[in-house]
């Protein structure tokens, strides 16, 4: 049987966050509910955020009230402060995600707040998290390179994931924010990350602006990393990373890990049209 790897969706928050429209509710849970179909088992679709910093994620709780949810299908959202936590479990959430960087300069244009600062708000989220048995998942942003300070040490991404490792998040999943990752950068800071964090709490969470996140999954892969992050019909990008392009668009993902013989548990033909869907989506003229 071929080996799984699993693609967790990303579409919905890190694609949809960073449209110029305003997209409605009623078009983000259309998209969430074609992707529940496709097979995965985790979608992200929410951003429990400031909406003065990322008005686009402003419905989250009204997504997550209108999806159709799927047996066995995790729905994510992210969680910068309690205020975000605590609307996010309101909101039913199944999982949730705390955001922290490499890098100073992104954590403070991210987050407003320096590395050591992200990690005392992270503290009360994940202990009230654990006490309700909500899983948290970790980010960790600019894991190559940052638009403010430019490359990141592999031991700066290293010092972060250990933390939210050892703080007790699942998964950590490691950002190229800006896609300016290369397989010999991915592999240098992947050799310093694995030092600290196995493999099997690891994903990769690379952006495609310089059209290698294909093989920068391929150089994860042979580090025995299998969850990637990816965006159906590489939506989006970040919006306090200037230039950045979508994650590397899902239908891609799946379609090399099939050619190198992975199974991804996907339905080709229902990722089709929810690829389909996002593209009409973001090609719309701006109101
Ligand atoms: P702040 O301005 O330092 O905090 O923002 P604050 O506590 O002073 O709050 C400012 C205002 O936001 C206040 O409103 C708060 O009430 C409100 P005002 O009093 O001015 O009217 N507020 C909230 N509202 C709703 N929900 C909340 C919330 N918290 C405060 N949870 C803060 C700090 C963290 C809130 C802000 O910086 C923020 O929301 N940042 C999020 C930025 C973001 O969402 N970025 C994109 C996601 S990360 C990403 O895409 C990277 C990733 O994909 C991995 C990768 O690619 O690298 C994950
Ligand atoms: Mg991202």
């Amino acid at each position: 049987m071929a080996s799984r790897v699993e693609i967790f969706e990303m579409g919905p928050r890190d694609g949809l966050q960073n449209e110029k429209r305003q997209i409605p509710t009623a078009e983000k849970i259309a998209l969430v509910d074609c992707l529940s179909r496709a097979g995965f088992r985790r979608i992200e679709v929410a951003s429990f955020v400031s909406p003065k910093w990322v008005p686009q994620m402003a419905d989250s709780a009204d997504v997550l009230a209108g999806i159709c949810r799927h047996d066995g299908v995790h729905y994510a959202a992210l969680t910068p402060n309690m205020r975000g936590f605590e609307g996010a479990v309101a909101a039913k959430a199944d999982e949730i995600a705390i955001f922290g960087s490499a890098s100073e300069g992104f954590s403070k244009a991210n987050i407003n707040a320096t590395i050591a600062e992200s990690f005392e708000r992270f503290a009360p989220i994940v202990a009230a998290a654990k006490e309700i048995g909500l899983p948290v998942r970790g980010y960790v942003s600019c894991v190559t390179d940052c638009p403010y300070d430019g490359p990141t040490p592999p031991q700066a991404v290293a010092k972060v994931a250990q933390h939210l490792h050892e703080v007790g998040c699942y998964e950590v999943s490691l950002g190229d924010t800006i896609g300016q990752g290369t397989p010999e950068t991915i592999t240098a800071m992947l050799e310093a990350v694995l030092d600290h964090v196995p493999a099997d709490r690891l994903a990769g969470h690379y952006h495609d602006t310089s059209g290698r996140a294909l093989a920068n999954i391929e150089a994860s892969l042979d580090h025995g990393l299998r969850v990637f992050d990816a965006a159906v019909g590489g939506l989006g990008g970040c919006p306090y990373a200037p230039g950045a392009a979508g994650n590397v668009a899902t239908e891609a993902v799946h379609g090399r890990l099939t050619t190198l013989g992975y199974s991804t548990g996907l339905d080709g033909d229902v990722l089709a049209q929810a690829a389909d869907l996002a593209r009409n989506m973001r090609s719309l003229p701006t109101l």
